[in-house]
């Protein structure tokens, strides 16, 4: 099924210079990006995109590092856009993620992990409406 996701390159990779590597990793994957913009995160934007996690102790550091400097937002379109951009992107601890994953190459610890993609089809929804207001969800390429 063609599904849409939301990701982030965050502000270490953009920092590293890797926009053009992470971009290139999406498109060879059939990840097409359909929308992207960078921005620099404001913490309350950073607040109310991580808004599930507000009670997790990471929460703070999390939304700080978030707007420590600009990021890249897409949404990826594809064939199980939202499984393959997770496979691509390594288990959220780098030192955990598969060897040849994002997260493996580019990310250096677990908040400073590179990327970040949806986890689920009512995540990507929500994710997708913050950053895009008015993308039609359903709509093609
Ligand atoms: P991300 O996929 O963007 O979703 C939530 C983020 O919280 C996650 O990647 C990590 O960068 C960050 N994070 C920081 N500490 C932790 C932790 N202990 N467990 C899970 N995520 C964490």
């Amino acid at each position: 099924m063609v599904e849409r996701t939301l990701a982030i390159i965050k502000p270490d990779a953009v920092k590293k210079c890797v926009i053009g590597d992470v971009i290139q990793r999406y498109e060879a994957a059939g990840l097409d990006p359909i929308a992207m913009k960078m921005m620099h995160l404001s913490k309350s934007i950073a607040e109310g995109f991580y808004a599930v996690h507000r009670e997790r102790p990471f929460f703070h550091d999390l939304t700080t590092f978030m707007s420590s400097g600009p990021s890249v937002v897409l949404i990826l379109e594809g064939e199980n856009a939202i499984q393959v951009n997770r496979d691509l992107m390594g288990a959220t601890d780098p030192q955990k993620a598969e060897a040849g994953t994002i997260r493996a190459v580019h990310g250096a610890s677990i908040e400073a992990n590179a990327v970040h993609g949806s986890d689920s089809s009512e995540t990507a929804k929500f994710e997708i409406g913050y950053f895009f207001p008015g993308m039609d969800f359903h709509a093609g390429r």
